[in-house]
């Protein structure tokens, strides 16, 4: 069953669906989902988008130095990456715990795509290494620190989508009138729920609010699976606006343009993060911040043309460039 045929299925079932399920069933739905289906590339210069740790390794020391840096004269750990795609983040990581002679006690890859998932058997050879699908299958010993990491792995979360009219929230939801598929705002039951949970937001006529209850629940999983843990993510930010974007082989396209191998991902509320992970302390810099921090060294000597450019695409403020754009949120709950 096709992607636009399982949609069509809810349509005519329910009369409406809401974007956060139109979200999940385009991009995991079991065959032909865009994380699911096969092709020979799905992210990198021949895939459909490029993401930090497909760009540069650089990334990766970053990440690691982050890490280091808050967890002075660490021995060992254990190493989850959530949503790793190809893994390349994971290869990076991995040589700076070796360099620093920091023991890596085991793998771990949280990913759901069957397709990346095939794609990661190459790390099998890793002792203790394992991929998983559902976080509830990660199990751990109390006493030991894990290094959660991910890059660009809540924004392919789906996140339902409210309009502020009115003083209310209505729920944004596609429809289907005479073939034509339409967003359409209807009157929803949690307004009230919504506006308390948002109270320190002010909120203008017609800002958009998004919210996942995946995110949610997920981080209430990893805080019951998980005793122990740093946890790094780094993500596009999110401003009260419908961040909704459609992607195809590195195009922007329109919502109804294509239902299939299209990756629709949102930008990530990372003031619900830090409220998710409280009462530990997060703290949300910008990527550049985060990059020339924590590869300050990198910076300062290198004056290759190659690596003017890898330094622009990470950190820059320009159109099409992730430094602004892109925020890094971090938080250890153990002293
Ligand atoms: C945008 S890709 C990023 C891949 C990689 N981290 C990178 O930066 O190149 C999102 C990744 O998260 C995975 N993913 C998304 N939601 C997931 C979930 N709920 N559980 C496990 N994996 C998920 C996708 O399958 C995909 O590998």
């Amino acid at each position: 069953m096709s992607v636009q045929q399982e949609i069509n299925r809810v349509l005519n079932a329910f009369q409406k669906i809401s974007i956060q399920d139109f979200v999940q069933i385009s991009n995991f739905h079991e065959t032909s989902g865009f994380y699911n289906h096969e092709e020979e590339d799905k992210i990198g210069i021949k895939g459909h988008f490029i993401t930090s740790p497909e760009i540069s390794s650089l990334f990766g020391i970053a990440l690691f130095n982050q890490f280091f840096n808050k967890n002075p004269g660490i021995k060992k750990v254990h190493l989850l990456e959530l949503g790793p795609g190809n893994g390349y983040l994971t290869y990076d990581i991995i040589e700076q715990m070796n360099n620093n002679g920091i023991e890596i006690l085991s793998t771990t890859f949280l990913e759901k795509s069957s397709y990346f998932t095939k794609q990661l058997q190459k790390f099998n050879k890793l002792p203790n290494f394992s991929i998983i699908s559902d976080i509830n299958d990660f199990s751990i010993e109390d006493e030991f620190i894990v290094f959660i990491y991910s890059n660009e792995f809540l924004d392919a979360f789906g996140h339902k989508q409210y309009i502020y009219k009115n003083n209310k929230f209505s729920e944004i939801f596609i429809t289907k009138e005479k073939n034509r598929y339409l967003l359409s705002a209807l009157s929803s039951i949690p307004s009230d729920y919504i506006k308390k949970d948002f109270e320190f937001i002010v909120f203008k006529e017609n800002d958009i609010l998004e919210h996942s209850s995946l995110i949610d629940f997920f981080i209430q999983n990893l805080h019951s699976k998980i005793n122990k843990f740093f946890f790094t993510t780094n993500d596009y930010g999110y401003s009260r606006k419908s961040s909704l974007r459609a992607l195809r082989e590195h195009k922007k396209i329109n919502l109804f343009e294509s239902f299939e191998g299209v990756d629709y991902s949102f930008s990530v509320d990372f003031s619900r993060l830090k409220k998710l992970f409280y009462p530990h302390n997060s703290e949300i810099v910008s990527q550049s911040d985060f990059i020339k921090k924590y590869t300050s060294s990198f910076f300062n000597n290198s004056t290759d043309v190659k690596n003017k450019i890898i330094k622009d695409l990470l950190t820059g403020s320009e159109d099409g460039q992730m430094g602004l754009v892109f925020k890094n949120f971090n938080v250890k709950n153990y002293e």
